[in-house]
């Protein structure tokens, strides 16, 4: 088991990573402070294949302990679920001393946390994620939310874990499609931040797409080393936090262009970060050969949904309604070189239109 902090203005938090974390999530967890029962907020799917050995080890260490199941999937990311979750607790007799332990993927990450940043004003909450995604990117940096009808993740509050518990073990239930989207935001990762991660990944894909733990704790560990990394320099996104947001510009707006049931989030990030290398190298910001690696290894990762059919006004849309889009031009994020990023603004939204239309057009390949 490896461990990071995550170092913020106030206070840290550890970051648990590697094989047989939930078996002793009793211990652990007592052994950093915690002295009663967590309510766990999970979904039968996870509690299913991986709450038995969890749960016994809270019992262990905590006695009876509460769990509140939510429904499965982003849908049940809302307001609805939230007053089920706020109801469970008082059911449980749940007060301010209590804590939360949000156990699932991305959507149970988000929505536990946004119940313990405001259940009597805020009570401490531990994540132990079990998807990819949540492991390297919604687990770490402290944003919980949940959607709304007028769009996605606009309630939320900043909240920090006490902890992050992830159990690389349990990625091996994972679908495949659900492994690939997490492997794009530690694409990401790399491509803002490492260009030796981005060379881990090609030389271990196969292994980590067959859960290899060594290779599986390698990816997680530096994914969130990074995200934890950025977000001390900039805990609530006044700056530095942006380059999170690579590939995240078209990313955005192909998911909203095609109503969020087409692509994963992670999936758009992939065809986001193609596009915004592709029209890097066009503004003559990345080396063309720095492009192409880029966008291959993407590519190796599995098959992103395609682009047929999605209209350039629709995409064109998302992107004019999105907060990047600036008076006096577009703000996005460049790789000056692969494992670097910046922030540049008024980037000539013209240009841009055109070449998503040849993006488009080439059906996502990058012009010779
Ligand atoms: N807070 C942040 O900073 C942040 C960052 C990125 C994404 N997010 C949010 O994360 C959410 C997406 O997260 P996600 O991709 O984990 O989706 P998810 O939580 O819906 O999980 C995907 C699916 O995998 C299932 N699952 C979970 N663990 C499993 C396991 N070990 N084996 C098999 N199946 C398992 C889930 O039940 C679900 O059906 C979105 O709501 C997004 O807004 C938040």
């Amino acid at each position: 088991v490896k461990a990071l902090n995550v170092e913020l203005a106030e206070r840290r938090y550890p970051v648990y990573v590697g094989q047989r974390l939930l078996p002793a999530a009793g211990a652990i967890l007592s052994r950093i402070g915690f002295k009663s029962a967590p309510v766990v907020i999970t979904n039968r799917k996870v509690l299913r294949l991986h709450g038995r050995a969890f749960l016994d080890s809270l019992r262990k260490s905590f006695g009876r302990v509460p769990v509140l199941c939510i429904g499965d999937g982003e849908k049940y990311k809302n307001h609805a679920t939230l007053l089920k979750i706020y109801d469970g607790m008082f059911r449980a007799h749940a007060d301010r001393s209590s804590w939360i332990l949000a156990f699932g993927g991305g959507v149970v990450g988000d929505i536990a946390g946004f119940a313990a940043a405001t259940f009597m004003r805020g009570i401490p909450f531990v994540m132990a994620p079990t998807t990819l995604l949540a492991q390297v990117d919604s687990s770490i940096g402290g944003k919980v939310a949940i959607d709304v009808a007028q769009g996605k993740n606009l309630i939320g509050s900043f909240h920090q874990p006490a902890a992050v518990l992830s159990d690389t073990e349990a990625l091996a239930t994972l679908p495949k499609r659900e492994l690939a989207a997490g492997l794009y935001e530690v694409v990401k990762c790399g491509a803002i931040r490492s260009e030796a991660l981005l060379s881990y990944l090609e030389r271990h894909l196969a292994r980590i797409m067959d859960c290899r733990q060594d290779a599986l704790a390698h990816i997680v560990m530096q994914s969130a080393r990074i995200k934890a990394d950025v977000v001390a320099h900039d805990e609530r996104e006044a700056g530095l936090r942006m380059i999170l947001n690579y590939g995240h510009t078209v990313g955005h707006a192909l998911e909203a262009a095609t109503g969020y049931r087409k692509f994963k989030h992670g999936e758009a990030v992939g065809w986001g970060m193609i596009a915004a290398a592709g029209f890097g190298r066009e503004l003559g910001l990345l080396r063309p050969d720095e492009a192409a690696r880029l966008s291959a290894l993407i590519r190796r990762i599995g098959r992103l949904p395609s682009l047929d059919g999605i209209s350039l006004d629709r995409i064109w849309d998302a992107i004019a309604r999105d907060k990047k889009f600036q008076s006096g031009g577009i703000r996005m994020i460049f790789l000056p070189g692969l494992g670097q990023a910046e922030i540049r603004t008024g980037i000539d939204p013209v240009s841009l239109k055109r070449f998503l239309q040849e993006f488009l057009e080439l059906k996502g390949n990058l012009k010779n």
